[in-house]
């Protein structure tokens, strides 16, 4: 049975964990499918790994939309979600919505979208239309130019209350999934308790609902995997024997470790 909403809500009330990871094409969506990953993340991140860039500014909506089609024809179970790319969403809630709805129409099950109390209008305006959002706080790689760099978020009292609230706005909005992205686990683990709906880290410590990893870090296959990313293909036989380690090491707690997080 397909991966839906009520279905990760579910595993947050009973504890379990969800195992996310990024999938850009149909061939890894079939793998990780069957290896038991219960979302995929069509990510613009795939502006670094897959197109090369520097950053995952330069992604544009039509590819985000022909991705999020390549993993949706290879996927059975696993719950779809689409990144909204720089520059699709951020002018208004109404941009938000033709730009969601051409990735809801490619495939995606929900939406994902960067930023706290800015967002909490177009959160409210998707979901009150149909439209499923994951919210994005902490590290914003969309935002790095304004940020000065790929740097942990909330690590001074204020800038962790904000976050906070920002996260509490953003589910009062409507938001059904949160990534929390490069944040000190402490207040990952404060976060998560403050909200009802699962939060989804990467770079958050362990006391997520769930952990998120780009799968070409994963794999080994980026040279510039981040310090909270893993190899988990190391000591394994193939890629779907790594993705079920992750899987594995996600629901028993054993991934994140202290040197995974901040
Ligand atoms: O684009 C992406 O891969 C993401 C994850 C890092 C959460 O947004
Ligand atoms: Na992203």
């Amino acid at each position: 049975m397909r991966v839906n909403l009520s279905t990760l809500r579910s595993m947050r009330t009973n504890g379990e964990k969800i195992a996310v990871l990024t999938c850009y094409d149909a061939s890894f969506a079939r793998v990780l499918d069957a290896a038991g990953v219960d979302v995929l993340l069509v990510g613009d991140s795939l502006g670094m790994v897959v197109q090369g860039h520097a950053s995952t500014l330069p992604v544009k909506l039509a590819e985000m939309s022909y991705h999020t089609r390549c993993v949706a024809a290879g996927a059975e179970r696993a719950f779809i979600v689409a990144d909204l790319p720089f520059g699709s969403y951020q002018p208004s809630p109404a941009h938000a919505f033709s730009a969601a709805a051409r990735l809801m129409a490619a495939g995606a099950h929900m939406v994902k979208l960067e930023g706290g109390a800015v967002m909490v209008d177009t959160v409210a305006f998707l979901t009150g239309r149909g439209i499923p959002v994951c919210a994005h706080v902490g590290l914003l790689p969309q935002s790095v130019n304004q940020l000065g760099g790929y740097k942990v978020q909330g690590r001074d009292e204020a800038a962790a209350a904000q976050l906070i609230a920002d996260a509490r706005a953003l589910e009062a909005a409507g938001a059904g999934l949160v990534v929390l992205e490069m944040v000190p686990a402490t207040l990952a683990k404060a976060v998560t308790e403050a909200l009802t709906i699962p939060t989804i880290g990467i770079g958050a410590g362990p006391d997520c609902s769930g952990q998120v990893l780009v799968l070409y870090d994963m794999l080994g296959l980026y040279p510039r995997a981040p310090k909270f990313s893993k190899n988990f293909l190391a000591g394994q036989d193939g890629i779907e024997g790594a993705v079920r380690a992750y899987v594995a090491a996600v629901k028993n707690g054993s991934f994140p470790t202290a040197a995974e997080s901040f």
